[in-house]
């Protein structure tokens, strides 16, 4: 398949800039009604009217016929690698348990834990694939992917691996930016000693992953009843000293003093935040933390939203992503991520789109890469049905993508 592209007739959709888009310029997309793009080898290198000439050899051309073009969405909250299902406790959520209550009773992460240990490398693989290929038909061209449910040496290794084997296939339909989430639960082999748990990621996991380079990022549950702020902070601050980014799980059941921790290390994100204080929404504005809102979740959990209006008017920059996962929420779907952020989180379509493209991107430590259609950045591109970007929400929970175009290649 080839990697040149010459799209003509697109109504261009897109933010621009390398960096996060924050507070009010979440809002401020590039609208072009009728303009090219072209890709060479993979690589966008020129966005702009209809002015040059589509006559390309080696090129094929794509018409859009005036419909929406868009970068590439970019996930970058999920859990997309993992043995078994869940379906009891979805169940049993139904009937009035609570997720922490669950968990508690050594289900939730822990269930899954025993199911990815005893899964084999290809079964992990071959799931993890079918995973990608659903949400690259709806418009996902990067998701990020996380360990945890290993919590053991070999089990998050062969998480990572998956993950990295994916990364090595040249027709894959999504790239993934690896996570290491070690700190997901305590595993039974730790109970009653956490602090130990830390030390052992800190001391023996993340020297082996960066030495591998297995991860780029770092994230950890910082929760009641799960990691404290004061652990979080340690393994965070050894996760970037060696280099890896750092992410929190942060203020999703109970406000914690997540977010206040993640603007002190300058966290590339602090994702949940369901109930992120005010003193915390100020403290992720301030010191560039993307805030990653996962609709999808509170939706599941029949958890209040995330303060996503209040968050971009405070100054944040923010994020949309799935969550993807077999618990808390088994669900990839962008088309209800975006209907649940206008509808409920009080997003603009600009902001949600900002939210699922460039300060996706920003979240991962990609933004120079990807999450924009810019000379330089890599030609993933999302091609709608329609010529109205308000279809995104508006079609509720159902996909408006036409095509996806990874690297050049068109896929479907
Ligand atoms: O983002 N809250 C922690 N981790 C996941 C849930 C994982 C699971 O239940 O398996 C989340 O919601
Ligand atoms: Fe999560």
């Amino acid at each position: 398949m080839s990697n040149n592209l010459i799209i003509i007739n697109a109504h261009i959709v897109t933010p621009q800039g390398r960096t996060a888009r924050k507070g009010e310029a979440m809002n401020e997309l590039l609208n072009i009604p009728c303009g090219t793009v072209r890709v060479t080898d993979g690589i966008i290198t020129y966005v702009g009217e209809n002015r040059i000439s589509h006559e390309k050899p080696g090129y094929k051309v794509l018409d859009a016929r005036g419909n929406v073009l868009l970068p590439g969405f970019v996930d970058s909250h999920t859990h997309l690698v993992f043995g078994g299902f869940r379906p009891d406790e979805f169940i049993w959520r139904l009937n009035g348990d609570s997720y922490m209550s669950i968990m508690e009773r050594g289900g939730g992460i822990i269930n899954t834990v025993r199911a990815t240990r005893e899964a084999s490398f290809e079964e992990l693989k071959h799931k993890a694939e079918w995973f990608l290929d659903t949400m690259s038909r709806m418009g996902v061209t990067t998701v990020e992917g996380k360990s945890g449910y290993g919590l053991d040496r070999d089990t998050e290794l062969k998480q990572l691996s998956v993950m990295q084997a994916v990364n090595e296939c040249p027709d894959r339909k999504v790239d993934i930016a690896t996570t290491f989430l070690g700190a997901h639960a305590l595993p039974e082999e730790y109970k009653g000693r956490s602090d130990a748990y830390i030390d052992f990621l800190i001391n023996e996991m993340l020297p082996m992953i960066h030495q591998k380079q297995l991860a780029e990022n770092c994230d950890i549950f910082c929760e009641k009843g799960v990691f404290t702020v004061e652990q979080s902070r340690k393994l965070l601050k050894a996760a970037q000293a060696l280099g890896f980014g750092a992410k929190l799980h942060a203020d999703e059941i109970v406000s914690f003093g997540g977010a206040e921790l993640a603007g002190e290390l300058k966290a590339l994100s602090a994702d949940h935040l369901l109930q992120a204080s005010d003193e915390g929404i100020k403290a992720l504005a301030q010191n560039n933390v993307v805030a990653t809102l996962l609709p999808l979740t509170a939706f599941t959990l029949k958890e209040p939203y995330a303060r996503g209006r209040k968050m971009i008017d405070s100054g944040c920059a923010v994020a949309l992503a799935t969550d993807l996962n077999p618990g808390s929420c088994f669900s990839g779907s962008i088309p209800l991520t975006f209907a649940l952020a206008c509808i409920y989180m009080k997003l603009t379509v600009a902001e949600a789109i900002t939210a699922i493209t460039l300060n996706g991107a920003a979240a991962l430590g990609r933004a120079d890469r990807i999450g924009s259609i810019e000379a330089g950045k890599q030609g993933d591109l999302v091609l709608l049905g329609t010529d109205n970007p308000h279809i995104l929400p508006y079609y509720t929970g159902m996909n408006a993508v036409k095509l996806t175009i990874k690297g050049g290649r068109v896929l479907h």
